[in-house]
């Protein structure tokens, strides 16, 4: 039947799609579709088998998507990777392909406080146990196994601290004791920091940070070998949190230039953290780039840059921070880390919100403590902005 003799509805619908091919386009277009069409029926059972690499519905995958995905494997060393619709979605699907009801997961207290309420509050609701462990344990994890451990979770640099930790020794103990290690590499991003290369089983991140860069897009990202990959896409199938192709393609694009944005976040937060550091106002700064840090030594042989998150002390006085915190022009008041603009927060009313001064002291936290993330303006600007915001 011509097209011509089809009704005006037919029309509509069918007009100008499924035109592919040509023009070649040079970026990766948003294949805004739920579903694809397929020739025949002989072609639908070669997908079935795994013959053939079409997609079958954007639930399970979409070209847009795994173009993203392709460069987050390529930027994390990975032999695969899999985009998420939120970091938090991320770790609940990577949780979810791994572990069984009965089993247990170890975890750094010093973790991202959805990670923990997720851990904590919610799978623990269907059997998944997680055992919160300090920073001495997490460093020496075979004195911290049990017959149930299946996987690790942990963080280095850990937030708001920028402690870190020795993460090839801890994911060679993982690997020993046939333990899954996970790491949130969202505060280094892979630009700073290798996960996989020093031993990780599986790198995740939030992509809403670093790797989109600026502040438009809420994504979350693994990436690992394949075997160790294949359990979490077949959660990710049955839980539908992948990533919508319009938000995988601002990311695709985000990530193009995340090295030349993660090397002027690494060298505005050192001259920061300088700054801050020969400042009499200031009393302590933490950050894993000043010979100061206590982790300094580890961080070195680890990162390859130090990041852009800078946090130092006001006293232990939270009158001091919220006044600092009320005075910033340039620095926008705004949770979240990452992006072009600079940002600053208080972890005792953000992060360690409603924590007893018990927990605040184990995790090293103070309620004088002033959270940066250090974004691309010029650093003469945020600097003498601190300077006037410091009083
Ligand atoms: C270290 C870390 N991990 C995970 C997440 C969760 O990511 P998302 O907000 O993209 O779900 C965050 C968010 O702030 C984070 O800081």
């Amino acid at each position: 039947m011509s097209d011509e003799t089809r009704g005006f509805s037919t029309r509509i619908i069918h007009t100008g799609e499924g035109e592919v091919g040509h023009p070649v386009p040079l970026t990766t277009p948003i294949y805004e579709t739920t579903t694809f069409v397929f020739e025949s029926a002989a072609e639908v059972l070669a997908f079935n088998e795994g013959r053939s690499a079409k997609y079958l519905y954007t639930r399970y995958g979409n070209p847009t998507v795994v173009s993203a995905e392709q460069k987050v494997a390529a930027l994390d060393g990975a032999e695969a990777a899999l985009l998420f619709s939120s970091g938090m979605a991320a770790t609940a699907t990577i949780v979810m392909g791994h572990v069984s009801a009965g089993e247990e997961i170890i975890c750094g207290s010093a973790i991202y406080g959805g990670t923990l309420h997720l851990l904590n509050d919610l799978l623990v609701r269907f059997g998944i146990t997680t055992r919160f462990v300090g920073l001495d344990a997490l460093s020496h994890p075979d004195t911290v196994f049990g017959p149930k451990t299946r996987m690790l979770w942990f963080e280095s640099p850990i937030n708001p601290t920028l402690r870190c930790v020795d993460i090839r020794h801890i994911a060679a103990a993982c690997r020993a004791q046939g333990v899954v290690s996970v790491l949130d590499n969202t505060f280094a991003s892979p630009i700073n920091q290798q996960p996989l290369a020093l031993g990780v089983d599986l790198a995740m991140q939030s992509a809403t940070k670093y790797l989109n860069g600026h502040s438009d897009v809420t994504a979350g990202a693994v990436a690992g070998s394949k075997a160790l990959v294949a359990p979490v896409e077949k959660a990710r199938r049955l839980l539908g949190t992948i990533l919508d192709p319009q938000p995988a393609y601002a990311l695709a694009r985000g990530m193009k230039t995340v090295t030349l944005r993660v090397e002027r976040h690494n060298a505005n937060a050192m001259a920061v953290a300088r700054f801050l550091a020969q400042d009499a106002r200031v009393s302590a700064v933490h950050y894993p780039g000043l010979a100061s840090h206590p982790d300094h030594a580890i961080a070195a042989r680890q990162m390859s840059g130090f990041g852009g998150m800078v946090c130092f002390d006001l006293g232990g006085s939270l009158e001091r921070a919220s006044r600092f915190y009320d005075r910033v022009q340039l620095f926008k008041r705004a949770a979240s880390l990452g992006g072009v603009e600079s940002l600053v927060s208080l972890p005792v009313l953000t992060s360690q919100w409603g924590h007893t001064d018990a927990q605040l002291a184990e995790a090293g936290i103070t309620r004088g403590m002033v959270r940066l993330s250090v974004g691309l303006e010029d650093a003469a600007d945020l600097v003498a902005d601190l300077d006037q915001a410091l009083g």
